[in-house]
């Protein structure tokens, strides 16, 4: 049994009753709290360095908190001085991430879960009207094995509006179809868990370290921590495909 806060999503598109469980870390007390109150502090944030340092322990803290939800299959192991079983995890797993700021919250991940497969997605978001209220996303690169039959699990530290990882989920079940997804974030938005529970097959799990109240009119969640990709890797030019396009 998890320590941690279930939310029970009943999936309205679905005819069926069927349930996303939705798994909110921050209902409950734990180190992750430390780590979050520094990715969260504008004077921490100074130091690019210990932010994706935190940004992959949380990764690799909810990579644990998920194994136990896997299933597993007792292996015999021998050691020098006898042999014993040690129920091992039997899923074939694939850790997806989003570029760019999914990269540290993935090596977490991929520290803890160190034989599964990876998939690589390009998504960015760029503002669509002068105001900057309305927001696109580009995608237009992917590597990925087959998910078919797998345990896929989904790791973009931001779920804001949801388009990021829509589009990513779109593009990973063209792979096949997994046996089951895992959805991600360091922080998302009820709006965006809205947005991509209509994307998720049934049975899906959204796993957060925490659930802000919402986003601003930029779309950035609030209180958030700010531009996760430019907190990572520093800014990134807005105008680029402009300037490419020419
Ligand atoms: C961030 C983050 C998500 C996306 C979430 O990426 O990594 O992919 O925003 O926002 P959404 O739910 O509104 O789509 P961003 O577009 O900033 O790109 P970057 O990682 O390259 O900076
Ligand atoms: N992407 C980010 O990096 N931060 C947000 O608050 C929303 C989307």
């Amino acid at each position: 049994m998890h320590h941690f806060e279930y939310f029970l999503y009943f999936c309205p598109k679905l005819k069926t009753k069927s349930i996303m469980e939705v798994i909110d870390f921050s209902k409950s007390n734990s180190i992750l709290n430390r780590y979050m109150s520094e990715l969260r502090d504008k004077n921490y944030q100074k130091n690019r360095l210990l932010f994706r340092h935190n940004i992959k322990r949380i990764g690799e803290m909810m990579a644990y908190e998920l194994s136990k939800t896997l299933e597993y299959k007792p292996k015999t192991i021998t050691t020098p001085l006898g042999t014993l079983d040690i129920p091992l995890p039997k899923e074939d797993l694939v850790i997806a991430t989003v570029l760019r700021a999914g990269l540290p919250f993935h090596e977490g991940f991929l520290d803890v879960f160190d034989r599964a497969d990876n998939a690589f997605v390009s998504a960015f978001r760029m503002y669509i009207n002068r105001e900057h209220t309305e927001v696109g996303i580009h995608t237009d690169y992917i590597a990925t094995p087959s998910v078919k039959g797998k345990t896929l699990l989904i790791v973009d530290p931001m779920l804001a509006t949801g388009g990021s990882l829509a589009a990513a989920i779109d593009s990973l079940l063209q792979a096949g179809k997994p046996k089951k997804i895992h959805l991600c974030c360091v922080i998302a938005a009820p709006e965006g868990i809205e947005v991509v529970k209509e994307t998720l097959p049934e049975g899906s799990t959204i796993w957060c370290a925490a659930i802000d109240q919402g986003m601003n009119e930029q779309k950035y969640i609030v209180p958030g921590f700010g531009d996760c990709g430019d907190l990572c890797y520093g800014e990134k030019l807005q105008s680029f495909r402009k300037i490419a396009d020419k």
